[in-house]
């Protein structure tokens, strides 16, 4: 593990999951921050770090060379411009930004920056993702010729209320599209490569008059090589289901279920990878949405061999780019960016 000594910003719900991967994989945690003093107290004592309240402090501590950014959506532009500047590796997590213009402003900045910026897509590591696009890359299948993604949880009032950010054009920069499936949107892009045409539809169906912003939302995502993505995701189900993935190739279609992959040609259908809570599979929870681990010991061993992160400003503004054309179809644009 790298030798840099880190610091997260933001000490709220994801916190623990950065705190817990760097001391899992022997980072150097010097320092927690969160405006509010208590959360800062609390994350330092739980993990024998020093606790900040004002993460402007970290640009002149020479013993911090990366800043892990775990804020509301509309402080991960200032803040990583700001660590960017002082020459200290980010890895924000999703979004990268509230808006499109934003994120470019910092995508541009980013690649003047000596230093790294990584966005925190785990999804991209969990093995059904990784199994494919590989899969996607071979060609094996033959040609990708579709996607069906949907995305369907749960997220009540007590969840907006508990971080007032969350629900507003002006701090979350969007709804479910913006929060939850945003990582979905990024997994369709990732697989379908270049997108030349967005056609879609955002409502606010279920949390009327607790938030803002849209919590369901669908699409139909054209790509470049041909195929076609539809993509539904709403925050208004009774619980958080699932994600259903499938994909469609001219030889064959691959489906995840939780964790386990499945290829079916014909009538035949085999069991590609097992998931722990397949039946198949060995006792255990889960790996969906459980890759910050892999991820963060991407980006350090990144940082260590000073080779590119592969999920940098560019590729991780592709998710925010295709929610803002969902947004854009859909006649909301307006609110979405000003
Ligand atoms: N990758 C994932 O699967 C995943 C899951 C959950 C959340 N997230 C992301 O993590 C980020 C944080 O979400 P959360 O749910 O933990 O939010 P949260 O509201 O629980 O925590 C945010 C924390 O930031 C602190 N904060 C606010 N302004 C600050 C400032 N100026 N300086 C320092 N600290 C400040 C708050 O006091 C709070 O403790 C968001 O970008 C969210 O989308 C990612």
């Amino acid at each position: 593990m790298n030798e840099l000594g880190a610091a997260i910003v933001g000490c709220g719900s994801i916190f623990p999951l950065h705190a817990k991967a760097l001391t899992e994989l022997g980072g150097r945690l010097r320092a927690v921050v969160d405006s509010d003093p208590v959360r800062a107290q609390a994350a330092a004592q739980a993990y024998g770090c020093e606790a900040l309240t004002d993460y402007r402090e970290l640009a002149l501590r020479a013993d911090i060379g990366v800043v892990h950014l775990c804020t509301p959506h509309h402080l991960h532009v200032p803040m990583a411009l700001a660590m960017l500047a002082a020459g200290k590796h980010v890895l924000t997590e999703k979004p990268m930004s509230h808006t499109y213009r934003e994120g470019l402003k910092l995508a541009e900045a980013a690649a003047r920056s000596g230093a790294q910026l990584g966005v925190c897509f785990q999804n991209r590591y969990n093995d059904p993702s990784v199994r494919m696009k590989e899969l996607v890359r071979s060609g094996e299948l033959g040609r990708l010729i579709g996607m069906k993604a949907v995305v369907t949880w749960h997220r009540d009032e007590a969840y907006y209320t508990q971080s007032p950010w969350r629900g507003k054009w002006a701090t979350e920069g969007g709804g479910v599209l913006m929060n939850q499936a945003i990582h979905t949107l990024d997994l369709l892009q990732w697989l379908g490569g270049e997108i030349v045409s967005v056609r879609g539809s955002v409502t606010t169906d279920a949390l009327g008059g607790c938030i803002e912003v849209e919590d369901t939302a669908h699409a139909r995502i054209s790509f470049a090589n041909g195929a076609a993505a539809v993509f539904y995701a709403t925050n208004g189900f009774v619980e958080n289901s699932p994600i259903d993935l499938e994909l469609v190739f001219e030889g064959g279609r691959l489906a995840q279920r939780r964790d386990s992959l499945y290829l079916r040609k014909g009538e035949e259908e085999e069991v590609l990878l097992c998931g722990v809570d397949a039946p198949c599979g060995p006792p255990g929870k889960s790996y969906w949405g459980s890759s910050h681990v892999s991820l963060i010991r991407d980006f350090y061993a990144c940082l260590d061999s000073d080779t590119p992160f592969p999920i940098d400003a560019w590729e991780g503004l592709k998710a925010v780019k295709l929610a803002a054309d969902i947004y854009e179809s859909s006649g909301t644009a307006v609110r979405a960016f000003s």
